[in-house]
């Protein structure tokens, strides 16, 4: 244990930094230096190159790869970002700025840009290099057009913040019509009304000169710090606030997480006066009432996230209830029920032949590992020991193979590039283990690999020491905590500290940015990392694991979970959804990856697996899992449904109607890859 606590804190030096830490431990004596196990490396053919446009200082650190500024770092760069409450557009000279307008239908809700603000340089050195991130924190990143502009991108101000780094004269161009420019007495305000309805507030450092021609308004020679805002809803009464806080500038953000509840954050910045940020209602619901910040109530900002909402103060603290990270059911298993589900057990280990696995996909080998990790603690659950070695002979064969690296159909490799984990498969072909190679789905893969981990190393702790590096540096890949180039992995790759939930997509240019189909095995991963943390011994990961997951949940619930009243989403777009299928940064659909919006029992099943002990959390509201499932039914009325995924919506239907649910899944005839009979029974009876 001792070990342990020593490896966390010469891994994660991020870990006694003040601002992006993990409490330090308690327990400081006997630190012992456990060496770092890294996958041998592999040549991706199919990553991008981040010298393109992270600046050289930035390159010998680990990357993000799933951030909310991707898009400006991959392919061209000129793909639009949003960075709330504005979409941001930038090539190597200019940056379009866009209040986006929200268009919903049946079939999805998102976001559309158009460029209502760009701004350039008119005269002096013309641009010579790439725009360049020339740093990046939780809540913002830094990025610069050469030779003149530096762009503060700090998500949630309600400012578009810029240096003018040279003494140049700029240009804010637009597509409407400018209809009135009005300037306060000594040229440091100025109002932008538009022929779209919007009105614009531009405030300067020091005075500028502004003239308006047609649709462009230029300056004069101007160097010093530049923000513009739009006034919500062009409200005269809302000027005052704008003005307020016109001086104070967030240039950073980062996050610190506190015990296995709270979250912290804290921005620097510069100029005078209080900071206004914007929440959104997750935020607004986690936000600790303490004095130190004020909610503006009536500053608002139209998102396809809800109502993003002024907050005044530069440290926010973020607090959940802790939530219940166990091994077994939380209410434990009907006795009764004890036979039948062991007679299931019996015949689902019987199955297990780790020679034969039918897959080589990092992916659909964790979920078999997976799978198997759950019989064994099932066993455990309802006291049927016996199966037990058999399971664990199973998980110790096919785990080694992939953390050893001799199972011969595959094999995590690390790339120097980003600095990260990606599969042998993945690394020549983008859709290789479903992107794995260009750092798509991370934590879905590995938090399955995690599980099986967490599950032996409970069983059997001398397996566990022994496979204790592998076993932290696949957790790490997406978990580590700390940054800089000490580091082998970035920090959190996955999960937004601003969203409160994880991203899947990767290194792949998107319109509407990052995006996550799975909610639940999000959950799945993180829950995963605590359970690994609590075989070890570990509490700073079961700490960290619980309250990832904690936020993943509450993120589910905010975003994904659609109930009947939901007021977040458009009326169309409620009326026909009771759960999003994939969510983007900018946008919500019905459809999946993998099916069309009308084949609904795949969207409550993706965002249901795996089955587990914490999924009762994730769907505690028994009202929504009855809406849910009421609307997902009709959908197993088509030919040829699954019976796997008809498991899922009968699990979910377990929640508030056990009977019925409990007949159904009695006459199943075959269960989804990563779900048995057992596991089915498990849930029925211990609802
Ligand atoms: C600029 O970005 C492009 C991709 O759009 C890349 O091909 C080029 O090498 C980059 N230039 C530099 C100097 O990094
Ligand atoms: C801004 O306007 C200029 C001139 O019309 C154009 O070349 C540039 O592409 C625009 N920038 C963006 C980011 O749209
Ligand atoms: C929703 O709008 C999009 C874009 O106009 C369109 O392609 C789609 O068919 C619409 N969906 C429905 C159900 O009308
Ligand atoms: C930006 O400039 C670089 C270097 O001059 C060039 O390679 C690249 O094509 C430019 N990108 C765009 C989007 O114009
Ligand atoms: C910028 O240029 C203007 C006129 O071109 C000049 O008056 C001013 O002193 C310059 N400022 C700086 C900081 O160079
Ligand atoms: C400009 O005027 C405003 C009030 O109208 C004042 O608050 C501000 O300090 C002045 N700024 C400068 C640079 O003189
Ligand atoms: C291997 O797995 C396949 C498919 O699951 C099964 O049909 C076959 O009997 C298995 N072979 C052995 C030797 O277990
Ligand atoms: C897995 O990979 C091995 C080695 O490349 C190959 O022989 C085997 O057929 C593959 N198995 C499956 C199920 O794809």
């Amino acid at each position: 244990m001792l070990i342990l606590y020593s490896f966390l804190l010469l891994v994660i030096p991020g870990c006694i930094s003040p601002t992006l830490s993990l409490d330090p431990p308690t327990t400081t004596t006997n630190r012992r230096k456990v060496d770092f196990f890294t996958f041998p490396e592999g040549k991706s053919t199919i990553l991008p190159d981040p010298s393109n446009f992270f600046s050289p200082d930035l390159l010998s650190s680990p990357l993000p790869t799933n951030s909310f500024f991707t898009n400006l770092v991959i392919e061209n760069g000129d793909q639009h970002e949003y960075i709330h409450p504005y979409f941001i557009k930038s090539s190597n000279s200019s940056l379009s700025l866009s209040y986006p307008s929200i268009f919903s239908n049946t079939s999805f809700t998102t976001h559309v840009f158009t460029p209502d603000i760009n701004i350039s340089v008119l005269n002096g050195p013309k641009p010579n290099r790439n725009h360049t991130v020339s740093s990046f924190s939780d809540l913002g990143v830094t990025l610069d057009l050469h030779p003149s502009l530096r762009f503060f991108l700090v998500r949630g101000s309600p400012f578009l913040t810029f240096q003018v780094l040279q003494n140049v004269s700029l240009s804010f161009s637009t597509v409407h019509d400018i209809r009135a420019l009005v300037r306060n007495g000594n040229k440091t305000k100025y109002k932008i009304d538009l022929s779209n309805g919007q009105t614009w507030v531009l405030y300067s450092s020091t005075p500028i000169e502004l003239t308006k021609k047609a649709s462009t308004v230029t300056s004069d020679d101007f160097c010093g710090v530049i923000r513009i805002a739009l006034l919500p809803n062009a409200d005269e009464e809302l000027e005052p606030v704008l003005d307020r806080f016109s001086s104070c500038y967030p240039v950073s953000g980062h996050a610190s997480f506190r015990g296995s509840n709270s979250v912290r954050y804290r921005w620097a910045t510069e100029g005078l006066g209080d900071l206004l940020m914007l929440a959104n209602p997750l935020h607004l619901r986690l936000l600790d009432d303490d004095d130190s910040v004020k909610v503006v109530d009536d500053f608002k900002y139209k998102s396809i996230d809800g109502d993003l909402v002024g907050v005044v103060g530069s440290s926010w603290v973020l607090k959940t209830d802790p939530i219940p990270v166990t091994w077994y059911s939380i209410k434990g298993v009907d006795k009764e029920a004890y036979p039948e589900i062991i007679d299931a057990l019996v015949e689902d280990v019987k199955g297990l032949d780790s020679s034969n696995m039918s897959t080589n996909s990092s992916y659909f080998y964790g979920k078999l590992v997976a799978r198997a990790a759950r019989l064994a603690l099932i066993a455990e659950e309802v006291d049927h020991v016996d199966v037990i070695p058999k399971v664990i002979q199973f998980l110790k064969d096919t785990i080694e193979a992939w953390l050893d690296g001799t199972f011969a159909g595959n094999r995590f490799l690390y790339d120097k590039s980003w600095s990260g984990l990606i599969t042998l498969q993945g690394s020549k072909h983008v859709t290789g283990d479903f992107g794995f190679g260009i750092y798509n789905d991370h934590h879905f893969h590995i938090g399955y690999y995690l599980y099986g981990i967490a599950v032996l190393a409970k069983i059997d702790p001398v397996w566990g020491r022994k496979y204790r590096p592998q076993a932290y540096s696949l957790m790490l890949d997406f978990m580590t905590l700390g940054k800089g180039p000490d580091m082998k992995y970035t920090r959190l790759r996955c999960f937004d500290l601003w969203k409160l939930h994880s991203w899947a997509a990767g290194l792949t240019e998107f319109e509407n940015g990052r995006n996550q189909e799975s909610t639940s095995e999000a959950v799945n991963a993180y829950y995963s990392a605590a359970l690994m943390g609590m075989a070890y011994g570990d509490p700073h990961l079961v700490k960290v694991g619980s309250l990832l997951t904690a936020m993943e949940i509450h993120s589910t619930q905010t975003w994904w979970h659609v109930k009947e009243d939901n007021t977040l989403y458009d009326e169309d777009f409620v009326e026909a959804n009771r759960v999003v299928g994939i969510l983007w940064q900018s946008k919500r659909d019905s459809v999946l990856w993998f099916a069309p919006a009308d084949q609904k029992e795949f969207r409550l099943g993706i965002q249901l697996l795996p089955i587990l002990p914490i999924s009762e959390i994730l769907f505690s509201d028994k009202e929504y899992a009855k809406q849910l499932v009421e609307w997902t039914l009709p959908s197993l009325k088509r030919k040829g449904v699954g019976e796997g995924w008809k498991g899922f919506v009968y699990a979910l239907e377990g929640v508030y109607d056990k009977e019925d649910a409990l007949e159904k899944i009695r006459k199943l005839t075959g269960h989804d890859d990563g779900n048995s009979l057992s596991n089915m029974l498990w849930w029925i009876f211990s609802r």
